[in-house]
């Protein structure tokens, strides 16, 4: 069932098999990828702004939030929908802290996605997005939920810098130090380095 998965044309692969990510996973890792890095650098800029400027970079924030928020969504149903390739080759142990890492990146990034919206509304304030629409929230002013909701943001933003940083200095290692197709794997479906096995 693997091998017959694993030599379909690679031009068709968008879905993933049991070691390959098929173009929907390559997709939606480099695009949410960059949007996370963006909004995170752009949330931790907003308290060190000018002051006459904290406004329109925390609207500046949201906005590119709240346009990302459902591919961001998708991307992360989508990895729990279709399981975990493994790389060809490597062991079951390294294979489950990766995953593992991955998830709990994933879990992070849910969490920034529902601990947003809720600072913005029980601040009392609708969801703006670059002038064009505006979501009200569901609930009132809430400053109990808005101070928890903010905690997790903060500090989930924290664990979300120190595991991505992780996983590129992971990435970096394979691309270095380690003939296998970890990064080849996620720019093209099936793409095998020389020599992985
Ligand atoms: C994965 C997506 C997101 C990332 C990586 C992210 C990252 C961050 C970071 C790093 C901060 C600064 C936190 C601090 O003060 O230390 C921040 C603040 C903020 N974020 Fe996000 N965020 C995300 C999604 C969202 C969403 C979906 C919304 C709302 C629609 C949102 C609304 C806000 C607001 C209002 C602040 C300012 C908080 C304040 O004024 O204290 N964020 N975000
Ligand atoms: C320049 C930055 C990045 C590089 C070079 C990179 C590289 C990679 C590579 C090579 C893989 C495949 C590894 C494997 O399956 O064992 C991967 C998977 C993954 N990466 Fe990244 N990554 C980057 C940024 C990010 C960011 C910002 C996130 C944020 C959450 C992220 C989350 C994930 C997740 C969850 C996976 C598991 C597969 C998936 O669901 O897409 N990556 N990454």
């Amino acid at each position: 069932m693997l091998q017959e998965k694993e030599q379909y044309p690679a031009q068709s692969a968008l879905h993933d098999t049991h070691s390959i990510y098929g173009w929907i996973s390559i997709l939606l890792h480099w695009v949410t990828a960059v949007v996370i890095i963006v909004l995170w650098f752009i949330g931790k800029s907003i308290m060190t702004v000018d002051p006459e400027n904290v406004d329109a970079q925390r609207q500046l924030h949201v906005s590119i939030a709240a346009s990302a928020w459902l591919v961001i969504l998708i991307r992360v149903y989508w990895r729990f929908r279709s399981g975990h390739p493994r790389i060809n080759g490597q062991t079951l142990l390294i294979h489950r802290i990766a995953k593992t890492a991955h998830y709990a990146m994933l879990i992070a990034t849910a969490l920034m996605l529902v601990s947003g919206p809720m600072m913005v509304w029980s601040g009392g304030h609708p969801i703006a997005i670059f002038s064009l629409l505006s979501i009200p929230g569901p609930f009132d002013e809430a400053e109990s939920i808005r101070d928890f909701a903010r905690f997790v943001h903060t500090n989930t933003a924290w664990f979300l810098f120190w595991m991505v940083l992780l996983h590129i200095g992971g990435a970096l290692k394979h691309l270095m130090f380690h003939n296998d197709d970890t990064i080849a794997r996620m720019i093209w479906p099936g793409r095998q380095k020389t020599g992985a096995r």
